[in-house]
């Protein structure tokens, strides 16, 4: 999708298509797999408001500006920042972006392999007769040939879609697939709360304790959600570069902000109040929620449905196919800059990456395996890639793309940017940049030194 300059660029055809593929993006394992895993794992309630607060305060501030970056210099992530800085180290930030790819993309491999094991197991009728969830996971996490295989299915699909420039065939019926996930997750979510013994979980979600609050908890709560926006990373640059000029970004960027939280707290409400229905009388930290969480208790949810098998199949699936909307979304921004910087053909951009991508992945994967004692600061490397995109490497490229907007770009270009020229009016144009400019960053600021200093950063 990304061409020469004397080319004419590929844009998106309409509003909606905006928000299908920048939602496709945003959408994906980090609603369904990892919110309602790290929502258990810092407390519930206090963790759910934090991250609210964080997607409206910095999560759309952010948003905003990787779109109108990208807009404006009409160039990815890197072509951005070397045309709108020219002879800055401001591409650095590109630069970052990239190993921060290699690093989602390794562990998120890892996962999306998962679902389509499940999906597997789901299609032939092997889960609906498990009764140890969590041991079906386990045995199943642990193997080293079968996860790869899945893994390297998931890496194969990206690679064909990216190498392809298929995008628009997968947004067409993306279209379609992705609302029915969410009304899925609806009926799930419906069943889960209604289980005898959910309502504390539902509590649980809803009712703040601020004690299990810590610092490690808010720099968490904003990490989740830089990933789950796919913002930090230059993804959303990529994309703004594709948004035509009439295009409200401001409003473009809430909205897809309301999408992909709410398909979080659905999900989180498919998942929580389970915990609680089939576990009853246990504490959610005592059964120390891992990786594996959404396989072993969703399918639980499953068995406990009329119906249950065929939405399971269906749930995987629409799961799987969410998932490669996200991982296109990462992979993209690595062969844009292979393909660009270093003047590779789009092929060859996408062999290389995806093969040493998948180097690191096949590491991720065998973390629950073979290489389960192999740790760095006492995490396998699967954890590690886990924490520290989401908690230092999203963390800090946010902070360097509103600080670039903020003091580089600056007010003028930024407002003419998000008004298309002056045609839009609207009074939070200089709220937003002034979020941009001073309360972001030093919220952003303030959070990843205090994490440093008070606690350690793992
Ligand atoms: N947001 C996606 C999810 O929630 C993952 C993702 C896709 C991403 N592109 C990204 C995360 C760019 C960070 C940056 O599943």
């Amino acid at each position: 999708m990304i061409e020469n300059n004397n080319q004419i660029r590929d844009s998106f055809g309409s509003k909606f298509g905006v928000i299908a593929a920048a939602a496709g993006s945003a959408v994906g394992l980090g609603n369904i797999w990892r919110f309602p895993l790290v929502t258990t794992q810092n407390g519930g309630g206090a963790f759910l408001l934090l991250y609210i607060g964080f997607v409206i305060l910095i999560g759309i501030p952010v948003m905003l500006s990787e779109f109108s970056i990208g807009r404006r210099a009409q160039l990815n992530a890197f072509g951005s920042f070397k045309k709108l800085a020219p002879g800055t180290p401001w591409f650095l930030v590109g630069s970052l972006g990239i190993i921060t790819a290699f690093a989602i993309l390794a562990f998120y491999s890892t996962v999306a392999g998962w679902t389509l094991e499940y999906f597997a197991q789901a299609i032939t009728g092997k889960l609906s007769h498990v009764n140890d969830m969590q041991k079906n996971f386990a045995d199943f996490s642990s193997q080293t040939y079968r996860p790869l295989m899945w893994q390297f299915i998931i890496m194969l699909v990206t690679s064909v879609v990216v190498f392809a420039g298929i995008k628009k065939g997968i947004e067409k019926f993306t279209k379609i697939l992705m609302p029915l996930l969410a009304v899925l997750i609806l009926f799930v979510a419906f069943r889960s709360v209604t289980l005898e013994g959910a309502m504390e979980g539902v509590k649980y979600l809803f009712v703040p304790d601020w004690s299990a609050v810590s610092f490690k908890t808010v720099l968490m709560a904003l990490g989740q959600a830089a990933f789950s926006l796919s913002i930090g990373m230059g993804t959303l640059i990529t994309y703004g570069s594709y948004i035509q000029k009439d295009n409200h970004l401001l409003r473009t960027s809430t909205q897809v902000a309301i999408t992909d939280t709410s398909i979080a707290i659905l999900a989180s409400l498919m998942v929580i109040p389970a915990i609680f229905a089939f576990s009853p009388g246990s504490d959610v930290a005592s059964l120390s929620p891992g990786p594996g969480l959404v396989f072993e208790v969703l399918p639980n949810v499953f068995k406990s449905m009329p119906g249950g098998s065929f939405f399971s199949v269906l749930f995987f699936f629409l799961l799987s196919v969410a998932a490669l909307t996200s991982t296109i979304s990462v992979l993209e921004v690595v062969v844009a800059y292979l393909k660009e910087e270093l003047r590779l053909s789009r092929g060859m951009a996408t062999l290389i990456a995806a093969v040493s991508i998948s180097v690191l992945g096949v590491l991720a994967t065998l973390s629950f395996g073979v290489m389960r004692d192999f740790t760095i600061f006492e995490m396998t490397v699967f954890d590690l890639l886990n924490y520290a995109s989401a908690n230092i490497m999203l963390t800090f490229g946010a902070l360097l793309i509103v600080v670039f907007v903020g003091w580089r770009m600056g007010k003028s270009d930024f407002i003419n940017e998000i008004s298309n020229q002056g045609n839009l009016k609207s009074n939070l144009f200089k709220g937003v940049y002034f979020i941009i400019r001073y309360i972001a960053p030093v919220a952003i600021g303030i959070i990843a030194i205090a994490t440093f200093f008070i606690q350690g950063i793992v």
